[in-house]
């Protein structure tokens, strides 16, 4: 068996922030080291945000001598805001690149047409956009000029969740009946971009966060939601601006199971972890019951150091996760990535530069059939989220947005004839 051949790539990334810095960019630079990524651009509006990552001290060791560069150029002067400079970018990329969606939700979905509409292959973060037919339009944009659009759920590249998939489809824990997870942020997300962006109007806590347990379990069982409701009372951020900063939301699954998910930005900053997370899954079959536990913020280990960093949310205790993300020394130079955070980066870009590969050389019309073939096989292999194999989220996110902004009344999340969500009624009740 031969490895698939690999295309190297340009890579722009759109968006500086937090999971930029933490993981997207690391995990770029190490596929650069590794000559699968050729040039990289990072764009960003402000020119301090891009100072910052630039003069990052933890990327300035870990990478020594790779940089990026940087839309718009902090180094040029000048400190207005240039939220078109990642189209400067876009001129400077050929065709079928790859590019990196990490922007704040509500701008992934006219931005990602945008890529697509330039002939651009798609990584973004979750969520993939907000609305389950902005969803459809762009799988099919995508389709039809044989893009690729990924979604980065990295809990995916979790081994943890790997194994419980493969037991659950085997069989083996028979099936899921009641469920609860977790995934509450530091309370200083508070001071953070977040207040500008994570308003009511926009998301939420549950949407910008409840939906990787959401994604996870459907990955792990191959359950489709079917009913959501999202309690939240708005609270204001530290700008005034209000939003939903705590969400308790239910989500009823086709085989009447529930799962419970609790979210929010309030994670005591002393609390040893990044965060504080984790899922139980309550199974039954046959004359037994089965269980999933997951504690995915202590993953059994804790450090104390002598003093604390300067980073907000830093600890001198701490429980750090060796399974997200960590830079290694492993002989240099500088670090690598390691953990499910690089992995699934690393899986996404792969599958493109393998569509790259298997499509180059061959005429137009046949380079376009052979790019949806693999299209359609990674759909089909259901490990990476494609707007396609993962369109429920979407339900999800559109379901839970409707039910969070009326006193979380129940949702319903309908399949057919068309998908589409609407709310609970009487007839329903009993059903
Ligand atoms: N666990 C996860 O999968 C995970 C974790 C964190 C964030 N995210 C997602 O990543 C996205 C970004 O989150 P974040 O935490 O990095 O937020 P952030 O607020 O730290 O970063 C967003 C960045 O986008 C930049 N931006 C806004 N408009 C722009 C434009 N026109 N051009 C270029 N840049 C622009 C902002 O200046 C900011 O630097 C969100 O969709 C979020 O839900 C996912």
């Amino acid at each position: 068996m031969h490895p698939p051949a690999l295309a190297p790539l340009d890579v722009a990334i759109l968006g500086p922030g937090m999971i930029t810095q933490l993981q997207i960019l690391p995990s770029i630079y190490q596929l650069q080291r590794q000559g699968l990524v050729k040039r990289i651009a990072v764009c960003g509006t402000r020119p301090a945000t891009m100072r910052a990552l630039a003069e990052d001290p933890r990327l300035l060791n870990g990478f020594p001598g790779q940089s990026f560069e940087l839309f718009p150029d902090y180094r040029k002067g000048g400190s207005a805001a240039a939220p078109e400079a990642y189209r400067e970018a876009l001129k400077s990329l050929a065709p079928r690149q790859c590019v990196v969606v990490a922007l704040p939700d509500q701008m992934h979905e006219p931005v990602i047409r945008e890529l697509l509409e330039a002939g651009q292959h798609v990584i973004t973060v979750k969520p993939f956009v907000l609305t389950h037919k902005e969803g459809v339009e762009l799988e099919e944009l995508a389709r039809e000029k044989g893009l690729f659009v990924g979604i980065e759920y990295h809990k995916r590249f979790d081994d943890r969740g790997l194994m419980a998939r493969r037991r659950y489809r085997a069989g083996e824990f028979g099936e899921l009946k009641c469920g609860q997870a977790h995934l509450i942020e530091k309370y200083y997300y508070m001071h953070s971009n977040f207040q500008n962006w994570c308003t009511c109007e926009n998301s939420d806590a549950f949407t910008y966060i409840g939906c990787h347990y959401v994604d996870l379990v459907a990955f792990i069982t191959g359950l489709k939601p079917v009913e959501v409701s999202v309690h939240s009372r708005p609270q204001p951020w530290p700008n005034g601006k209000l939003g939903y900063l705590w969400t308790d939301a239910r989500v009823i699954w086709d085989n009447g199971a529930t799962l419970n998910v609790v979210n929010g930005f309030g994670y005591p900053d002393e609390g040893p972890g990044g965060n504080t997370q984790g899922m139980v899954l309550h199974t039954e079959g046959p004359g037994a019951a089965g269980l999933i536990w997951h504690s995915d913020q202590f993953r059994g280990v804790k450090h104390a150091i002598l003093a604390k960093g300067g980073d907000p949310g830093d600890t001198a205790f701490m429980e750090p996760n060796p399974d997200y993300f960590q830079l290694l020394d492993r002989g240099g130079p500088g670090l690598e990535p390691a953990g499910y955070g690089y992995r699934s980066i690393e899986a996404l870009v792969k599958a493109v530069a393998r569509i790259e590969a298997a499509s180059a050389g061959l005429d137009a019309g046949a380079a376009l059939r052979r790019r949806r073939e693999l299209l359609a096989e990674i759909d089909a292999a259901g490990i990476l989220a494609t707007p396609r194999n993962s369109s429920y989220n979407e339900l999800v996110i559109e379901a839970g947005r409707l039910s969070v902004t009326h006193g979380a009344r129940p949702v319903r999340i309908e399949y057919a004839p068309e998908p589409r969500v609407r709310f609970k009624e009487s007839r329903d009740y009993g059903a």
